[in-house]
């Protein structure tokens, strides 16, 4: 039988909250922590402050019983065995992971211990900071012996936030002693003895008793290179298969079909193959750069990031190049934009491509009209205020006698648009894709002019001039 651990969260973010929230749905009793006093109002009220799904029904069962949402750390600090650290770790000018905020906060939790922790790095931090974080305890006078740090990264993708974390493909615990190893396990207990599967009101996924996910211990210094290599290597995936999309474009191939064959190889898998405009979102960019620069530092050359990178940026740069080849002009055309978050089924638009090609597009001159199911109001306070750009509150309103749609968030929704409707209202039936949520054909025969990636544009039949999308 699973034991009840009492566990505190410190930091309300996308990770910390999920986090906060799933340790509750497991049976722990949690503090979740943040020094924002409104945010924490906010969550005490019942309000998520982010799109993620099962978010709202989990907080409305848990907050203020379950879960208590606080600013004081020194209680949550005392009152718990183990501490996550889920705090930001924002990438700084030199492309390194500014961890002033995880140094703050291990100071402050120093200050309150007077019996046994686990503190735990659930940020995406670098190697050695797990070290760092032991000698800034220690040096606000703790004794070695009241606490261990713990790595234990999180692996969630936003928008399923919640499934990952409830049904992981496993779960990485670095710790150095056995003490922190066995709370940690005992945190888990109810995923990896399957206790929580069994439930009737568990949340469904992939993991289940029979199939139940896998904890690996290792030293704390792999578990925070697993984290940064984990991460690193995905972005590497897309990457490669942008590239790939670039040759195919070059060859008149079809990057859908070599994805597939690819993948098609089990040691390869189908999984993080898909091109587009480049990856974002609050991890990878920074990831990347901050793996780099922890390689340089300890004097290992690593420029495979560099061009991982290097591919990224580019990647945009072709989108805005193929949307001049349908276009032929930018300045003063009207355009539809479909997509601001840096990927479907999320309102966040950190490092999002979406955002970086709307600001391209002003630049060149064009007006947008944008809509986005969940990302327009962060992304009304990230853009500066223009005449130039407009947010409007569904499809219809975006694209009605826009030149041109462009779709650059993969919603859903984006890849079930009514395409009879959707030619009548735009001025003139031109699609770029940037997501490839449509056969080229389909949108061939409703007469769109198509330009995707890595997959040949289409143009309407009895259009005689075939746009080049290789400018
Ligand atoms: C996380 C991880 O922590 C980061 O390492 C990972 O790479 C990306 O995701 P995220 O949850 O997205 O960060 O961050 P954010 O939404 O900025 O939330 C951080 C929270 O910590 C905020 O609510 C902030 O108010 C709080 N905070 C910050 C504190 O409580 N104390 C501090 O000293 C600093
Ligand atoms: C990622 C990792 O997946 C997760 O394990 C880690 O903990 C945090 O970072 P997230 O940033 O939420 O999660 O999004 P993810 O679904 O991984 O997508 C990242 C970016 O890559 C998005 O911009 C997405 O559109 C893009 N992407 C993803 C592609 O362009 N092609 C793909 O095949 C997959």
């Amino acid at each position: 039988m699973s034991r009840v651990v009492p566990i505190a969260v410190v930091g309300s973010g996308y990770v910390g909250l999920v986090a906060a929230i799933c340790f509750a749905e497991m049976g722990h009793q949690v503090f979740c922590v943040d020094n924002d006093e409104r945010k924490v109002a906010a969550l005490q009220g019942g309000d998520t402050l982010i799109h993620e799904n099962y978010l709202p029904t989990l907080l409305g069962k848990y907050r203020n019983t379950r879960v208590k949402f606080t600013t004081d750390l020194a209680e949550a600090t005392r009152e718990c065995d183990a501490i996550f650290i889920a705090v930001g770790t924002p990438q700084s000018d030199t492309g390194d992971a500014d961890l002033s905020y995880v140094e703050a906060v291990a100071s402050e939790i120093a200050r309150h211990i007077t019996s046994y922790k686990v503190i735990v790095e659930k940020s995406t931090v670098p190697v050695y900071t797990n070290e760092w974080i032991r000698r800034v305890i220690e040096r606000n006078g703790v004794n070695r012996d009241l606490f261990d740090v713990v790595s234990n990264p999180e692996f969630l993708r936003e928008g399923t936030a919640v499934a990952d974390f409830l049904h992981p493909d496993r779960i990485v615990v670095g710790a150095d002693s056995e003490r922190a190893a066995a709370l940690l396990t005992a945190i888990y207990a109810p995923l990896t003895e399957g206790d929580y599967y069994k439930k009737a009101e568990a949340i469904a996924g992939v993991c289940s008793d029979r199939a139940r996910p896998p904890l690996l211990l290792t030293s704390t210094k792999s578990a925070e290179i697993i984290k940064h290599a984990s991460n690193a290597f995905l972005a590497l995936k897309i990457s490669f298969i942008n590239a790939v999309s670039n040759l195919c474009e070059a060859a008149d191939a079809n990057v859908e079909q070599v994805a597939k064959g690819i993948g098609l190889d089990s040691r390869i898998g189908p999984k993080f193959l898909r091109p587009g405009i480049g990856y974002g979102g609050s991890c990878f960019p920074k990831d990347v750069a901050a793996f780099r620069s922890v390689a340089e530092q300890m004097g290992v050359d690593f420029n495979l990031l560099s061009e991982v990178e290097k591919i990224n940026v580019g990647q945009k740069k072709r989108f805005l190049s193929k949307v001049r080849a349908a276009l032929w002009t930018l300045r003063g055309k009207k355009l539809a934009v479909l997509g601001l978050a840096f990927k479907g089924e999320t309102d966040d638009i950190r490092e999002s491509p979406a955002i970086d090609l709307v600001e391209m597009l002003l630049a060149e001159g064009c007006s947008i009209v944008a809509y986005d199911p969940a990302a327009m109001k962060r992304a009304a306070e990230e853009l500066p205020p223009s005449t130039q750009l407009r947010y409007v509150d569904s499809v219809e309103e975006a694209t009605k006698d826009a030149d041109a749609l462009l779709i650059l968030t993969d919603w859903a929704e984006f890849a079930e648009l009514d395409l009879v409707k959707l030619h009548g209202s735009l001025r003139y039936p031109i699609v770029v894709d940037g997501r490839n949520l449509y056969d080229p054909k389909v949108m061939q025969e409703h007469g769109f002019t198509y330009m995707s990636v890595g997959r040949p544009a289409a143009t309407p039949v009895r259009e005689a001039v075939t746009p080049d999308v290789l400018v």
